[in-house]
């Protein structure tokens, strides 16, 4: 079987039906117009790894908005987003493509966003980050299916090899660098001792990368898989040092992680964040959400973590109540506790960081501020107090009814009187 025809197999594998036969009806609309149409970048990948196509990224050597328009005319849909980077996104019922005009890119200055001009596919190509992201596959209704692979991608995929295009890729853009180790996580892959070389040496160009696609950066590689193997390679190249000299990612973070997940525990992205705050100084904290432009979450995850730490001897303390736990964590983010709930050697306080989270942040009284009016209580901080002390008793199982409740609020009454 031709590789062509391997790759059509592939496409009627792995993608709907509806799907295959939009892009062959994309492919012939855009032949009519005498613009090639080819499926590029991460879609290619995956189709030749036979793992699961997410978006359809696909190149016109032409005017990507016409294109899409002409598509959304003559197949139904609508073109929801066009941008003046010759870019345009198609919405048919059942499908989302994303069309570009192919272009070559240059970088004025290492971490400068590129200059962008029109350019054939070759070049498109030749932008790209790795080998196994500058494939492309034609649409066209005579080569439909057929792989354009200037740089030997395929050989790569094959090789399970992780490889920059040229020497000055990450110098042009260093998130490349955390793609690269995103890549080596989720698919097992490695990059060869040149790109590696590469990483190490250009890794101190993150410097000139601005916090917002830093961070995102970072959110798409806490959304893998296992960001734990990304993070311990980040740490090796001198990436999370790049980032922040003090940052780090211990051996034990992935131990805790292996035993967090084993537990059935389920891994939210920004656990991650709460595990990189987790050894620093306040200080280093407030200077990497800033590095990072954290906004408001990611920011008190960070802040709580640290803050965390030092309340969490407090919590091993033998016969703590459980409103004892609750003064101690409540205001605090959720996530830095799971976060010190799985880094925790000690069962009873990561029990109790974990009964907080799951129950005890739920526990309210029965009886509220009206009930308590109507009962005789004065509007004021003997309410408050009042209040704060149902919500202990529950905590603690001293009130379970609201009989109970209210027969604690007259007590309360009459001792004051
Ligand atoms: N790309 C690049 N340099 C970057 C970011 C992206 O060259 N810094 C290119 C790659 O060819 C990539 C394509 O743009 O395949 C699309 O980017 P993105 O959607 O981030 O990558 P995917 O390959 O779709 O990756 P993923 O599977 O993680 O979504």
């Amino acid at each position: 079987m031709s590789s062509q025809q391997t790759i059509v197999r592939r496409m009627e594998a792995l993608l709907p039906p509806v799907t295959v036969r939009l892009l062959h009806a994309a492919g012939a609309l855009a032949s009519q117009a005498g613009v090639p149409l080819l499926l590029v970048g991460g879609s290619v990948r995956d189709l030749l790894l036979g793992r699961p196509v997410l978006d359809l990224d696909l190149a016109v050597e032409g005017d990507a908005p016409r294109l899409a328009a002409a598509l959304a005319q003559e197949l139904g849909g609508t073109v929801t987003a066009r941008s003046q980077f010759g870019t345009a996104k198609l919405k048919t019922p059942d499908l989302t493509l994303d069309l570009a005009s192919a272009r070559r890119e240059t970088y004025a200055r290492p971490g400068a966003l590129p200059t962008v001009a029109p350019g054939g596919l070759e070049e498109d190509l030749a932008r790209r980050d790795f080998t196994i992201n500058a494939m492309a596959v034609d649409l066209a209704p005579g080569a439909f299916g057929a792989l354009r692979d200037p740089f030997d991608g395929q050989g790569d995929l094959e090789r399970r090899t992780v490889r920059v295009l040229h020497g000055g890729s990450f110098a042009d853009d260093a998130t490349r660098i955390l793609r690269a180790t995103r890549y080596e996580a989720r698919l097992g892959f490695r990059m060869d001792p040149d790109t590696e070389a590469l990483a190490r040496r250009d890794a101190h160009y993150l410097d000139a990368i601005g916090g917002d696609r830093l961070r995102r950066e970072l959110e798409r590689t806490f959304q893998e898989p296992q960001p734990e193997v990304a993070m311990t390679r980040s740490r090796d190249l001198g990436v999370l040092a790049a980032i922040q000299p003090t940052l780090g990612w211990p051996e034990s973070h992935s131990q805790a992680l292996a035993r967090w997940r084993g537990e059935g525990e389920r891994v939210q992205p920004l656990l991650f964040a709460a595990l990189l705050a987790s050894p620093l100084s306040p200080e280093e904290a407030t200077a990497l959400a800033k590095r990072l432009n954290a906004p408001l979450r990611w920011g008190r995850v960070i802040r709580d973590t640290v803050e965390l730490r030092d309340r969490l001897p407090a919590l091993e303390a033998p016969g703590i109540r459980p409103s004892q736990v609750a003064a101690l964590l409540r205001g605090l983010e959720p996530t830095a506790m799971e976060a010190w709930a799985a880094l925790a050697q000690e069962a009873t306080m990561r029990q109790r960081l974990l009964d907080y989270v799951r129950r005890w942040r739920y526990v309210k009284s029965t009886l509220n501020g009206h009930d308590l009016l109507a009962l005789g209580v004065p509007n004021g901080p003997a309410m408050g107090r009042l209040l704060a002390e149902l919500l202990d008793a529950r905590l603690d199982g001293l009130l379970r009814s609201r009989a109970e409740e209210e027969e604690f609020v007259r007590q309360a009454l009459s001792r004051a009187l």
